[in-house]
């Protein structure tokens, strides 16, 4: 069961379609018992646009970027999930921006030396929600997938999926979808049985 699960919602668009799909994904995991909370990448104040490489992080004994701004402490804050969900809408057949820059200080997560790589993800797991408006196969959504899916396989684990194709800008029209509402939900009912 995962008890306790993170969202960061990488998404620009504070009311977009990627919040509303994250919105109903954290609806369903709460109605199974778990507790969801959503962190908004695009709004933490950040002190450098990503990982600057300093490698400050390998040097350190700890788990934790050594650049002390909000990102910090979400990225830290990983092993003590039992599921962490990337939440992103595909901008140019990748992840936002917001969520990559945020995604990149988990290189704080591991240490990689004399070709050995330790982590404390061990007890996590990992999801992703990604909304776009092509469809599966042109939008670039599968490529979003795939990353996750590199990531997860990296640390020897594999992760669950909600990929959203079709989406109009006009979150309006996103909001109306019942069919839609009902899949998040289960999605995230999946999730807190996992
Ligand atoms: C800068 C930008 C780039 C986009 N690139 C793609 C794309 O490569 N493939 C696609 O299917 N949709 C693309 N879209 C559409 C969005 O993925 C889609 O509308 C998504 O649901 C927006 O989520 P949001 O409201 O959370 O931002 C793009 C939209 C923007 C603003």
């Amino acid at each position: 069961m995962s008890e306790k699960i993170l969202i960061i919602n990488g998404s620009p668009r504070k009311n977009g379609n990627t919040a509303i799909v994250s919105g109903w994904v954290k609806e369903g995991a709460e109605a199974e018992g778990a507790s969801v909370k959503i962190v908004d990448a695009a709004r933490l104040k950040y002190k450098t646009a990503g990982c600057c490489s300093c490698y400050g992080c390998q040097v350190s004994q700890q788990f934790r970027c050594v650049i002390l701004d909000e990102a910090t402490d979400v990225v830290a804050s990983f092993p003590d999930y039992d599921l962490v969900v990337f939440a992103s809408p595909v901008y140019f057949f990748g992840l936002s921006a917001q969520i990559k820059m945020l995604m990149d200080r988990m290189f704080s997560l591991f240490k990689f030396s004399g070709g050995k790589t330790i982590h404390n993800l061990q007890k996590v797991n990992f999801a992703l929600i990604s909304t776009c408006g092509g469809d599966l196969h042109d939008s670039g959504v599968e490529l979003v997938d795939e990353t996750i899916k590199k990531i997860t396989h990296f640390i020897g684990k594999t992760h669950k999926s909600l990929l959203i194709p079709s989406l109009v800008p006009a979150f309006e029209e996103t909001e109306k979808k019942e069919d839609l509402k009902a899949k998040a939900m289960d999605f995230g009912k999946k999730l807190a049985k996992w």
